[in-house]
């Protein structure tokens, strides 16, 4: 039985017809409790790992393995924030949640059921909005939608892919502070994809770096050793901030493309680094805990291999 909540191993996904896996023997793993984005460029495969994760799609090769147990299709466990709303047009905002809470809890009565929904609307600032539907909605709106309907079904963990990239800067600040602020009241696991990198440093405990595709892989994880209680305001002022997005950058624009392997890296294990000047950082406990041997701690690729 896997020792972390979530367990990525030896993930392959190779598409029928094609000649190259989209990626292979990508290892990572996710801790109750943390919030883990990963980044990499547009189709190097993330959508396809958190739909593997989600249950919607099938490894060639690999396993997720889920709290204790491999995932082999969808479950109410993991609920989805999709990058597009995906609500049902034709329902309003209560009854898109209220049809989620009742797959959940079917033996509910619809007052109850009615009850529950109502109070994860509030929650994500939508109350007083229960009739509307899709259409009368903004982008910032459906998208808030989209995270109560996730949220009511009360999962082990929530997974999101992109899910402000539709937004205009504003809007997807407000929302990014609301998710900081449930999660901060839910404790709830979270794997989220993203390109936005202040959006990664913003919301994520680490941050796993994907390589380009074909064939991508894993190439290390950062670990963000900003403090927990961040703001968006506060963000810049904090002395690893820069650093932190330095190396973030620097792996999308440069080394997610040409990504060798330096000597050491294994696939099963890849390098906890720590961003900044000398930074060799304490491991969070997550990966302490969670490792067999200590998990490699060292300086980004660049400054270790030199
Ligand atoms: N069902 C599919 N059939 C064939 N190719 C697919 C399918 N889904 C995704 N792909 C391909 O797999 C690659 C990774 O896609 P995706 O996981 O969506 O990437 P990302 O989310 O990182 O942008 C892309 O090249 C995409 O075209
Ligand atoms: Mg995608």
């Amino acid at each position: 039985m896997s020792r972390h909540f979530i367990s990525v191993e030896a993930l392959k996904r190779q598409f029928p017809g094609t000649e190259k896996a989209v990626f292979e023997d990508l290892w990572f793993s996710v801790e109750k409790g943390e919030f883990v984005c990963i980044i990499g460029h547009s189709g190097c495969g993330k959508t396809t790992v958190l739909n593997i994760l989600a249950g919607l799609d099938r490894p060639s090769e690999g396993a997720i393995i889920f709290d204790g147990k491999a995932v082999e299709g969808p479950s109410l466990d993991r609920a989805v924030v999709f990058q597009g709303h995906a609500l049902m047009p034709w329902m309003s905002v209560l009854d898109n949640v209220l049809f989620a809470v009742q797959s959940r809890w079917p033996s509910w009565s619809r007052a109850e059921a009615t009850e529950h929904a109502r109070k994860y609307i509030a929650m994500v600032g939508l109350a007083g909005a229960e009739k509307k539907r899709p259409a009368q909605l903004s982008g910032g709106m459906k998208q808030r939608v989209g995270i109560a309907r996730a949220l009511s079904i009360e999962p082990k963990t929530l997974l999101m892919d992109e899910p402000f990239s539709a937004l205009d800067a504003l809007t997807r600040g407000t929302l990014q502070d609301e998710v900081l602020r449930l999660r901060a009241a839910t404790s709830l696991t979270v794997f989220m994809i993203t390109h936005d990198v202040d959006e990664a440093i913003l919301l994520a405990d680490r941050i796993v770096l994907m390589t380009n595709g074909p064939g991508a892989r894993i190439a290390e994880i950062l670990v963000n050793t900003l403090p927990k209680e961040r703001t968006r305001e506060t963000l810049h002022q904090q002395a690893d901030y820069y650093p932190i997005r330095n190396h973030l950058l620097d792996f999308l624009v440069r080394r997610s493309k040409d990504f060798a392997p330096p000597p050491g890296w294994d696939a099963r294990r890849p390098p906890h680094v720590y961003a900044g000047p000398e930074k060799t950082g304490p491991a969070p406990a997550a990966v302490i805990g969670a490792a067999t041997t200590p998990a490699p701690r060292s300086r980004p690729f660049a400054a270790a291999a030199s």
